[in-house]
């Protein structure tokens, strides 16, 4: 099992995902602020394991503040929460771990802890969280093998993967555990420009699993698809809106236009954590703006004239009308995405 991210008590350990998969770096990080800048440049990344990141460096940073009065260390809590919501804005899952979090801080203090009491409760939520995460992508890989089809040639966009998460991954999560009933014949992984998840994250997780695995670049899924090449296309998703509206790593709507255009199932895999209720539809999700260098240069090298503007939004919407389904750790919710995916939660 990969380790994307774990809790060392004094420190959070990451792998280093800037550097894969030329070298297998971990970063070490001691405060919330190391934590929130691992997050927002990408040390981490992927939905569910920023999520995962932020609780603990929300526990970290209590654990740091054990000599403070509860007064003061409620102060210091909401600071440091704010600084983990504003590394990251379109995955949900990071509100979603910094609520939950919330949530553990105030009951442990209406209960009358002290603080070092709320420092373990605060790393133990951490914990459920990262474990919780890692179960239910097991879940989701076992649901979500059954709709792959057999001999199946896969293709996915980004990396939704072990380092995606707490380990299996979404996405790759279906793929593992439909390669392990013998269902894959090949994964085609786009390449996903400009950041390159899928180059070099998804190709190296899944050739470490010994899963056949082909790069392409994103233009090359269309004509892929008209030579009637692949089979089943499944994603993940960093928000999914009540009415079903996906957002994930940008380029992943053309995939599902082409995939819809050539009648191939498009399938997206997430956590109930990933999908956001009180969001209405796609429209209304936040789309993170990156920086202009991650387009014009590979590494220190300059591909592009400096005088150009840049448009790179890290992330596109996907309308739930061209989604087979999503699968969750829960079952399969299908259209109407408004009512299916409400069920879900109350099941
Ligand atoms: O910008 P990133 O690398 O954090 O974007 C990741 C994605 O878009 C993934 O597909 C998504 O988070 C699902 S991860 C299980």
């Amino acid at each position: 099992m990969l380790p994307t991210i774990e809790w060392q008590s004094d420190a959070v350990v990451m792998i280093d995902q800037r550097k894969l998969p030329a070298r297998e770096i971990y970063v070490r990080c001691t405060t919330p602020q190391e934590v929130a800048r691992a997050i927002r440049t990408m040390v981490i990344r992927g939905a569910p394991a920023i999520g995962v990141a932020a609780a603990m460096g929300l526990a970290l940073g209590v654990r740091r503040s054990k000599a403070l009065g509860t007064k003061q260390l409620a102060v210091e809590f909401t600071k440091q929460c704010d600084l983990m919501a504003a590394t990251r804005p379109t995955a949900v899952n990071l509100f979603w771990a910094i609520d939950r979090m919330k949530r553990a801080f105030s009951a442990a203090v209406l209960a009358g802890h002290s603080v070092a009491e709320i420092a373990l409760v605060m790393e133990r939520e951490a914990i459920a969280i990262h474990d919780e995460d890692l179960e239910n992508c097991r879940a989701m890989g076992r649901i979500g093998a059954q709709v792959v089809p057999d001999a199946a040639r896969v293709l996915t966009h980004c990396n939704a993967g072990a380092l995606a998460t707490a380990g299996y991954g979404t996405a790759l999560g279906v793929i593992r555990a439909a390669a392990e009933l013998g269902k894959v014949s090949k994964v085609f992984a786009d390449e996903t420009r400009p950041f390159l998840q899928g180059g070099r994250l998804t190709a190296w997780e899944l050739t470490r699993d010994g899963v056949p695995t082909t790069i392409i670049t994103e233009s090359m899924a269309g004509p892929l698809m008209r030579r009637g090449e692949i089979d089943f296309v499944v994603v993940g998703a960093d928000r999914i809106a009540a009415n079903g509206d996906v957002a994930n790593k940008i380029g992943t709507y053309t995939v599902a236009m082409l995939a819809r255009a050539h009648g191939v199932p498009f399938y997206v895999a997430a956590p109930l954590s990933t999908i956001d209720l009180a969001t209405a539809d796609g429209d209304h999700i936040p789309i993170e703006q990156r920086a202009a260098r991650e387009m014009t240069h590979v590494g220190s090298l300059q591909v592009a004239p400096a005088a150009a503007s840049v448009w790179n939004p890290a992330f596109d919407i996907t309308p739930h009308d061209l989604v087979a389904g999503i699968i969750t750790e829960k079952g399969i919710a299908r259209p109407p995405y408004v009512d299916s995916l409400r069920r879900l939660f109350n099941s």
